[in-house]
């Protein structure tokens, strides 16, 4: 629809855009950007106007370039073993990374650094020395999306990919969850629309994501 190719046009300028995933799954709203088009500002808008987790969604041949494992998979004692969770049969997150360049990695300048050159990482995956331009532990987390993204899991993760490569952008978005400050809750989707609608920005369902651009 209409709503689905604002939010495509809007990743080609490099403008956000928000994503409901579903009420039966996180029932969360992301404010995705694709990840070159970051910058501080933007990461002050997600920590101020989201609120949630910053994390840098990677495709999964890219995170297998750059041996990025699955957190679950590299902690080995049972809180790592046995990893359920209520909305989804798997976790996505990845490491935490900062850019070499930063210096304590959280500032605003510093995030945007992180994430911008993730971007440009994630255009040439197999010419990028991963270990010698990024550092971890770090303050961005990274997320390893499922190989054939909706297809096999319809987080936020594979939707944001999903969104870019409908734009023809390399496979990194930044995503981070709208909270509502009042209940510290999820904001809810009428709240979500209502915020997108005041700034401008498109607001899409995961359900219509997969189902146009799937
Ligand atoms: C990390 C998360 C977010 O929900 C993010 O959207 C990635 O997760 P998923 O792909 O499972 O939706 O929990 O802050
Ligand atoms: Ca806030
Ligand atoms: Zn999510
Ligand atoms: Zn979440």
């Amino acid at each position: 629809t209409d709503s689905l190719e604002r939010a495509v046009a809007a990743f080609e300028r490099g403008d956000p855009v928000l994503v409901h995933d579903a009420a039966d799954r996180e029932g969360e709203t992301d404010l995705i950007y694709p990840a070159g088009a970051v910058t501080a500002d933007a990461v002050a808008r997600m920590r101020n106007d989201a609120g949630g987790l910053v994390c840098v969604a990677l495709s999964d041949d890219v995170c297998a370039a750059f041996d990025l494992p699955f957190a679950q998979e590299v902690i080995d004692h049972p809180v790592g073993a046995d990893h359920d969770l209520g909305y989804d049969e798997r976790s996505s997150f990845s490491l935490t990374v900062n850019h070499r360049e930063t210096f304590t990695g959280i500032t605003d300048e510093d995030r945007a650094l992180t994430i911008t050159e993730l971007a440009r990482a994630a255009t040439d995956p197999d010419g990028v020395a991963f270990a010698s331009e990024f550092r971890a532990p770090g303050h961005v987390h990274l997320l390893r999306a499922a190989p054939d993204l909706v297809a096999d899991r319809e987080g936020h993760t594979e939707l944001g990919l999903v969104l870019a490569e409908a734009a023809r952008l390399p496979p990194a978005v930044v995503v981070c969850e709208m909270l509502d400050d009042r209940t510290g809750r999820a904001l809810s989707p009428d709240d979500a629309r209502a915020y997108a609608e005041r700034h401008g920005l498109a607001y899409v369902e995961g359900s219509d994501v997969v189902r146009q651009l799937g």
